[in-house]
């Protein structure tokens, strides 16, 4: 037995791979091995010492098997020491940039009124850019072959009837159909809106608007004027006064423009005021009676005001933009540079 194990601890001392070990552990632990041939010896043993033998065997059979252990472990520790050396990551390199986006500037206006409206309890709602005809035409009292369905040069989808909306003045349209007639209705719409425009610095073929629409009783032309000082001031700066133009919308009567002092001469006269000192930011008006009675209304009880900003033209005073071209190009030297413009106004 001395023998063996000194050959078992010689042999095991040359192993250098696991398969190896593991032949060995086969030679001398298996089924067949050495320690098993020895136990079948024991029939031929005499039986007084039988127990002395037994005894030794299984220490030769633990020693074996703790070698093998401390032998196989020591691989393993070996291996995992290489596995992790060569998927080592270098966390003293230098990472790549990552770019940080920055909300678009039109974006960030659109919000500001959404917060100021919303402030004074209206609801922002949404609608399709797919439109019908009926509400983006028909129920705001402009009908089929009306001269005025000229001035907003339409992309029609689908037989004259489903449209890319030119107007966000449908969703006044869809919101008073939901309160049949009923409720009062306090709310705004931002969105998309599409014409068959050429683009250049003052046209786009896609732009937004934010549409407003308040109905409810006793709502007179004042309430109006007041609604858009506090906006004007809000967005232009304390000292903005307000006016009021007369104009003509179908949808609206009366009709009117929305004025501001111009921010920048102070009603002086600039360029972008045009000499005048005063600056165009939307259509508005008192919400027709035929489209109060299109929507459910009775134009004896409920009356109301009606407003549409263009967005861009909003943004672009605010911020000294030039060309509404930029808000949509995808240019990042210029992009970059809305995070860094200032209000014109204080
Ligand atoms: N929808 C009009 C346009 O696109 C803007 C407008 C004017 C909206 C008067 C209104 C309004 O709600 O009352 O030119």
């Amino acid at each position: 037995m001395e023998e063996i194990k000194k050959q078992f601890e010689q042999e095991i001392s040359l192993v250098e791979n696991l398969t190896d070990l593991n032949e060995l552990k086969v030679k001398y632990l298996g089924k067949k091995g050495i320690i098993t041939e020895l136990n079948s010896k024991i029939k031929e043993i005499p039986n007084e010492e039988k127990k002395e033998y037994g005894q030794k065997v299984n220490a030769l059979k633990n020693a074996f098997q703790t070698l093998y252990d401390e032998k196989k472990s020591s691989f393993e520790q070996a291996l995992l020491e290489k596995k992790l050396q060569e998927e080592a990551i270098d966390i003293s390199l230098p990472s790549t940039k990552v770019a940080m986006g920055s909300p678009n500037i039109l974006e960030k206006l659109v919000e500001e009124i959404e917060s100021l409206f919303m402030s004074m309890g209206y609801d922002v709602m949404d609608g399709p850019e797919i439109e019908e005809d009926r509400y983006n035409f028909e129920l705001l009292n402009i009908p089929k072959g009306h001269p005025a369905r000229d001035a907003q040069d339409t992309f029609y989808l689908k037989d004259d009837e489903i449209l890319l909306r030119s107007q966000t003045s449908p969703v006044q349209i869809r919101s008073m159909l939901a309160n049949k007639g009923e409720k009062a209705v306090r709310m705004i719409c931002p969105g998309k809106t599409y014409r068959r425009d050429d683009d250049d610095a003052t046209h786009s073929h896609q732009f937004m608007q934010i549409e407003g629409l308040l109905v409810d009783k006793n709502i007179h032309l004042t309430d109006l004027k007041g609604t858009f000082d506090v906006v004007a001031k809000r967005l232009f700066g304390k000292d903005t006064s307000v006016r009021l133009r007369p104009s003509y919308y179908q949808f609206t009567e009366p009709s009117v423009e929305l004025d501001i002092s111009c921010f920048n001469c102070k009603g002086k006269g600039c360029s972008i005021c045009k000499n005048s000192g005063w600056i165009t930011v939307a259509g508005a008006g008192m919400v027709h009676p035929n489209v109060l009675r299109n929507c459910g209304y009775d134009p004896s009880i409920w009356s109301g005001f009606a407003f549409g900003f263009g967005a861009e033209r909003l943004a672009m005073l605010k911020y000294g933009i030039k060309d509404i071209r930029t808000f949509y190009m995808t240019d990042l030297r210029e992009v970059k540079t809305f995070d860094r413009k200032e209000a014109k106004n204080d």
